[in-house]
C-alpha cells in the first residue's frame, strides 16, 4: 500500500498532481451540484489521539462526499485510556477490515509505526513535531489559486518553527515547488537543523517581511514546550506578532495565512485574520476539504482496483 506519512516521501510532480486532483473538488464542494460514490463500500477510519477541529472534521467530510463509510475513534474515548499500546490499538483496527485509516497522534514517527502494521493505506493527519502533509497540501492549494502559481513566491512562515509540523510540511512542500521559503522565529524556538532546510532563516520579523508574497502565521505551541521555551506572550507579540502597520512591509497584495487554531492578539490580531481581501485564513478551511477529498481517492485507488497515482 502507498502511505502518505509526509511530504517528505513524494516527488514534486506528485504535489503537483495531488493539488491538480483538488482543484475537481472545490467547485463541486462550493456547488454541491456533484455527489461522488467512488469510495462506496469502503470504511474509513479516523483514529485522532489527539485534539482537533479542521483536520477531523474536513476528513470525515471529505470522506463522506465520496460516499465512504467514516468512522471517528476519539482516544479519550478509547481503550487508549485503559493502556493499550498503539501497535495493539493499530491491530485492533486493523482487524476491523478498515479500507482506509487516517491517524492523528501527539508522537512523531507514531503514523509510520501503524503504517507499518496495517493491511491499507493509512494518511497523517499530524504526528508530533513531524509532519502534517494534508496541511500543506492545502496550503499549496490556497497559495496557487490565490497567487496564479507557487514557484518563485516568497513566502514567510513565522512562529513556533521548532514544534511545528506545519512548518516541516509546509518547508518541505513549498521548497519542492520552487517557493522562496523565509522563516522567522526567536532563537529558542529555530530550529537547529534550519541550515539542511534549503529556506532562509530571519530572527527580526520586520527584515524578513520585505516584499513577501505570502506570511504564514504560526501558532506557539506551548503543549509541547518545557517550561523555558515558552516566551510571555505581551513579549512575543510586540515581536513576532503580525499587525497592519507590520503588513505593510509585505507587497501590497500580500495574502495572510494560518493553519489554524489562532491565538488572537498572540501572533496575529483581528483587523489582520479577518481582512477580507488579504486573508486566506477560511479559504484554507475550505480547500482542506478539497485536498483531504484528493488524497482519500488517489490513496485508495489501489484497493478499488483503479490506476493509482502520477
Ligand atoms: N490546522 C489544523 O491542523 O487544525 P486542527 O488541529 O483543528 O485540526
Amino acid at each position: 500500500h502507498r502511505h502518505l506519512t509526509g511530504i517528505a516521501g513524494l516527488q514534486p510532480h506528485e504535489i503537483m498532481f495531488l493539488l491538480d486532483e483538488a482543484e475537481q473538488w472545490v467547485d463541486a464542494n462550493r456547488t454541491r451540484a456533484k455527489s461522488d460514490h467512488r469510495l462506496d463500500g469502503l470504511t474509513q477510519i479516523n483514529a485522532f489521539f489527539e485534539n482537533s477541529t479542521r483536520t477531523l472534521l474536513s476528513f470525515e467530510i471529505a470522506g463522506k462526499r465520496l460516499g465512504a463509510d467514516v468512522v471517528n475513534m476519539h482516544a479519550a474515548q478509547s481503550s487508549v485510556k485503559k493502556g493499550e499500546t498503539l501497535i495493539d490499538t493499530a491491530m485492533t483496527l486493523n482487524a476491523m477490515r478498515a479500507d482506509v485509516i487516517v491517524i492523528r497522534h501527539g508522537s512523531s514517527g507514531a503514523v509510520q509505526l501503524i503504517a507499518d502494521k496495517v493491511n491499507c493505506p493509512v494518511l497523517n493527519a499530524g504526528d508530533g513535531w513531524h509532519e502534517h502533509p494534508t496541511q500543506a497540501l492545502l496550503d499549496a492549494l490556497t497559495i496557487r489559486r490565490r497567487r496564479g502559481s507557487i514557484a518563485g513566491q516568497r513566502v514567510v512562515i513565522c512562529g513556533d518553527i521548532l514544534h511545528s509540523r506545519v512548518a516541516r510540511s509546509n518547508i518541505l512542500a513549498l521548497t519542492a515547488l520552487a517557493a522562496e521559503v523565509r522563516v522567522v522565529a526567536p532563537s529558542t524556538l529555530m530550529p537547529a537543523a534550519v541550515e539542511q532546510m534549503a529556506v532562509t532563516p530571519f530572527h527580526d520579523f520586520d527584515t524578513a517581511l520585505d516584499g513577501a508574497d505570502v506570511v504564514m502565521m504560526l501558532r506557539l505551541q506551548n503543549e509541547r514546550m518545557s517550561g523555558a521555551f515558552i516566551p510571555s506572550t505581551r513579549e512575543y507579540h510586540l515581536r513576532y506578532g503580525l499587525t497592519p502597520e507590520r503588513l505593510e512591509r509585505a507587497k501590497p497584495d500580500a495574502l495572510v495565512m494560518h493553519p489554524g487554531p489562532m491565538n488572537r492578539g498572540v501572533e496575529i490580531v483581528s483587523s489582520v485574520a479577518d481582512h477580507p481581501e488579504r486573508s486566506a485564513v477560511t479559504e484554507q478551511v475550505e480547500m482542506g476539504v478539497a485536498v483531504r477529498m484528493a488524497c482519500l481517492d488517489v490513496l485508495t485507488r489501489g484497493e478499488r482496483g483503479v490506476e493509482g497515482w502520477a
